[in-house]
């Protein structure tokens, strides 16, 4: 059975007696010592990866920690693991390693419940490409419109990115569903993006059947500045490297170059060899907890927050429709800013604004909303922490 005392006992953020009551992990998560130690231990050692005969204690555990996201994510092969330096690189190399693909006329979809990671790339991509761009709407349910999908996909539809589990109200679309009726209509690509749905859910990108998938290992415990791109062989195959470079090379003369096979053909230059080997450890420190475990402690944590705003006078919660461990939520006439900035002085670590969505704010009908999000390591007395400073500060803004 999980243990959230022990699981919060791995964070050397807690042992600050004083620290700040830390509800953003959608942002980004805290890190367990298990990080701490390799990274530490990384950078006490010498050398570079698969540059020299004496660094292959570091190409090791490099190559380890690809292996450990293949049975994360049950991708294809080792091969089919990309490092990027988070998710938005990775949605970055599938938009501009598909330009060659994409003529004008063709059309993309995204949707209202998009991060902008997703929704400014395949927009800009749109225009360079000539494409039309499709974005679908989402329902009074944060959930995308199956039959608006339906309606705009067609032969003409080359990718189709879609939000797995949305960072500002914590919605899960049904993305199994999803692509299915996609490859029922259509020849598109489908790119999902699992940057928040990797701390949450179990993921199978076999069984879901991306063409792509991306995440950042700083939202699962890990470092900042390294992410995967992954999916199908056959799809990343068809990428023009994002990066030129070193490594990323078969054969270079002045006449001609070839490119190395995958993943090295989308990794020209010295990768982030600290930020790798660190998630290595995180991964391996991971296999111990059960995710489903970890998740279902979060959501009681968040699910009784909803409960008691819900007996506050004009609170207003964008509520998903699964349980989830985000809570979105505002007080009607208090700007949102004014109250995180109340919290922030009593120590409470909340998000205010638009959350990096604004066509999700805007679908809202809000220019700004707060969100908490818990996580695993979060506790009860986290809960009565962000009561008592809520209290305080909503008694000091409607004096
Ligand atoms: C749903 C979603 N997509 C994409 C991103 C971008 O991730 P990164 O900034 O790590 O590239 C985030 C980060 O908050 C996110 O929540």
């Amino acid at each position: 059975m999980f243990n959230p005392q022990q699981f919060r006992l791995q964070f050397p953020y807690f042992r600050d007696t004083q620290a700040v009551t830390y509800l953003d992990s959608a942002a980004t998560a805290l890190k367990p010592q298990a990080l701490i130690d390799a990274t530490l231990d990384f950078y006490q050692s010498s050398g570079s990866v698969h540059r020299s005969q004496y660094d292959e204690k570091q190409t090791a555990l490099y190559e380890q920690a690809r292996h450990r996201v293949r049975t994360l994510l049950n991708a294809e092969s080792d091969n089919a693991v990309i490092w990027t330096s988070g998710t938005t690189q990775a949605i970055n190399t599938v938009a501009n390693g598909l330009l060659a693909h994409i003529k004008a006329g063709d059309e993309i979809i995204i949707s209202e419940a998009d991060h902008h990671a997703n929704f400014v790339t395949w927009t800009e991509t749109a225009k360079k490409c000539g494409a039309k761009l499709h974005i679908l709407p989402i329902g009074d349910d944060w959930l995308i419109d199956k039959s608006a999908l339906l309606a705009r996909l067609n032969p003409k539809t080359k990718v189709v990115a879609l939000n797995f589990v949305s960072n500002v109200t914590g919605t899960q679309q049904p993305i199994e569903e999803l692509i299915t009726l996609i490859r029922r209509h259509s020849q598109a690509l489908v790119l999902v993006d699992a940057a928040q749905a990797i701390s949450h859910l179990a993921i199978d990108v076999q069984k879901i059947d991306a063409d792509f998938i991306a995440f950042s290992a700083h939202k699962l415990y890990g470092p900042n500045g390294i992410g995967v791109l992954s999916g199908k062989l056959k799809a990343l195959e068809m990428l023009e490297p994002l990066n030129f470079g070193g490594k990323m090379v078969a054969r270079v003369d002045k006449t001609a170059i070839s490119f190395a096979e995958l993943p090295y053909r989308l990794e020209a230059g010295t990768p982030n060899i600290a930020g790798v080997i660190g998630f290595n450890a995180v991964l391996e420190w991971l296999q111990q907890y059960d995710i489903a475990q970890m998740e279902q402690h979060a959501v009681a944590l968040a699910q009784q927050v909803k409960n008691r705003l819900k007996t506050y006078a004009q609170c207003r919660l964008f509520d998903s429709p699964q349980p989830s461990s985000v809570v979105c939520f505002l007080f009607e006439h208090i700007h949102c800013a004014d109250l995180a900035t109340l919290m922030a002085e009593q120590h409470i670590a909340l998000r205010s604004g638009v959350h990096c969505a604004q066509p999700y704010l805007a679908r809202l009908g809000r220019s700004a909303t707060l969100r908490l999000s818990f996580a695993p390591y979060n506790l009860q007395q986290d809960v009565e922490n962000f009561f008592v400073a809520l209290d305080s500060s909503l008694a000091l803004l409607r004096e």
